[in-house]
Order: C-alpha cells, then structure tokens, then sequence
C-alpha cells in the first residue's frame, strides 16, 4: 500500500539522515541542497521531519497551504512579498514568533511542483543567513525545507515536511513548530467542513 511505503519511507529517511552530516559542504549562501551536508565551519547540522496522513483531499490541502506568500497558518504576520507567488526565485520576509524571539526570517523559493490532483512539492531555503536569536544564545545559519504534501486517497494527504538546518548555540525546535501549525491548520479546515477522513499524526522526529 502507498502510504505505508511512504511511512515506512519517512522512518527510513529519519534514521538514516540524523545519523548522517557527512557529504558535501552545506553552501555558506543559501544556494539550496536538500541532502544532508557538512555545516559551514563553527556551525552545527541538524535535521528535522515531521510527517502525518492527513484526512483532507490533496488539492483543499493545496488551496490552504501551498502559497508561498498566504501563510499566516504558521501564525507568521507582516509578510513582504517579492516576485510571482509559487515561482522559483520569490523571496518572502516575514515576522514569526519562536521560542528565541519574534524574528525576521527571508526565504527564498527553491523549487515548486505540483500535479493536477493536488500534489505538490515546495522546497525553500533561508536567504537572511545568519539570524541570531532574539535571546542570544543561537543562530540561524542557514536552513532547507522541503514541504511534500502527496495525494494518496480521495481524502488523505501525505505530507513530509524536511529540514536541514546549519546553527550555532542551542538547536531549534523546529519539529514543534512544523507540528503545532499543523495541528492548527487541521483545526482551521475541519472547522470549514475540509476533513473528511482520518488524520494519523503529526509526528516528528530530529538529530537532538
Ligand atoms: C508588524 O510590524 C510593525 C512595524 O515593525 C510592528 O509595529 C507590528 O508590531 C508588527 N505586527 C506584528 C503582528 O508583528
Ligand atoms: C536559550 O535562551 C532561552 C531564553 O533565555 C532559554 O529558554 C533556553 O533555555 C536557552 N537555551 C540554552 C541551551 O541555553
Ligand atoms: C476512518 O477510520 C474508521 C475507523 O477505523 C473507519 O471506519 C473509516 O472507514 C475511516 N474513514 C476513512 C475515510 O477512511
């Protein structure tokens, strides 16, 4: 079955990947690599996925969720956009509380996909590298998601959402954060009548 062979995918990748910084070099720029890589000197690799069946069709999930710029799900505000939403090269600045502050993050889109029966795929990376933490104990020094959201059934979604992230300091907890948004969302959609069949997480797993 299809969506077995994803969990029993998204397991593997989390075993395999955590154990794994090795490779080649994160880039220092926030050029985009989604494979696990070797952190700039003084930095730090971790990894993050966090994955769920969702009982909501793939393309409601995509109308809610696959914007690069209509993201006030994820509880961000003062959004600025830059450039042609879902096309490669838009860069989105936004304000996002976090557990080391409310801090400004830009983002760069990578690479986005989609199929007629709502899949999709969006992978995007920091671009304002480094981002020290409001409470000065950490930075951001560079980060790339990829955001996997698969139809599997009339209402049941697939979603993986990856990240390898370069810090110094304290790692950040970026498995809560993908997780209580979309605890949230789920909230939002079931509320409007979007959830349809079951949910089974989400859940996350990363390297500390
Ligand atoms: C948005 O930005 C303005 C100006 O920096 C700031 O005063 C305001 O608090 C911000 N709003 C939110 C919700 O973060
Ligand atoms: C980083 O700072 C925050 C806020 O002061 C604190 O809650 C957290 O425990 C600190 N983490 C470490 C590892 O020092
Ligand atoms: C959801 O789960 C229940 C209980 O296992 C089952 O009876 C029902 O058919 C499921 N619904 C869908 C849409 O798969």
């Amino acid at each position: 079955m299809r969506v077995s062979t994803l969990l029993n995918g998204f397991a593997f990748a989390a075993t395999t990947v955590a154990q794994s910084s090795t490779g080649q070099a994160c880039p220092a720029n926030s050029v985009s690599r989604f494979e696990p890589c070797i952190c700039p000197y003084g930095t730090d690799f971790q990894y993050s996925t966090t994955w769920a069946i969702l009982g909501v069709s793939a393309k409601d999930f995509s109308t809610y969720t696959s914007s690069f710029y209509d993201i006030a799900w994820q509880g961000v505000t003062n959004l600025t956009r830059n450039g042609p939403d879902k096309t490669v090269g838009a860069t989105r600045t936004y304000q996002a509380p976090t557990s080391v502050g409310t801090l400004t993050f830009t983002e760069k889109l990578d690479s986005f996909q989609t199929l007629p029966d709502g899949s999709y795929i969006a992978r995007f990376s920091q671009f304002n590298v480094p981002l020290e933490y409001g409470t000065g104990n950490g930075t951001f020094s560079g980060y790339w998601i990829t955001f996997d959201a698969e139809y599997t059934a009339e209402y049941e979604t697939a979603l993986k959402w990856d990240i390898y992230a370069c810090f110094t300091g304290t790692p950040f907890n970026f498995g809560v954060v993908h997780v209580n948004a979309l605890n949230a969302l789920l909230k939002v959609m079931d509320t409007a009548g979007l959830v349809k069949g079951n949910t089974t997480g989400p859940y996350y797993v990363q390297t500390f």
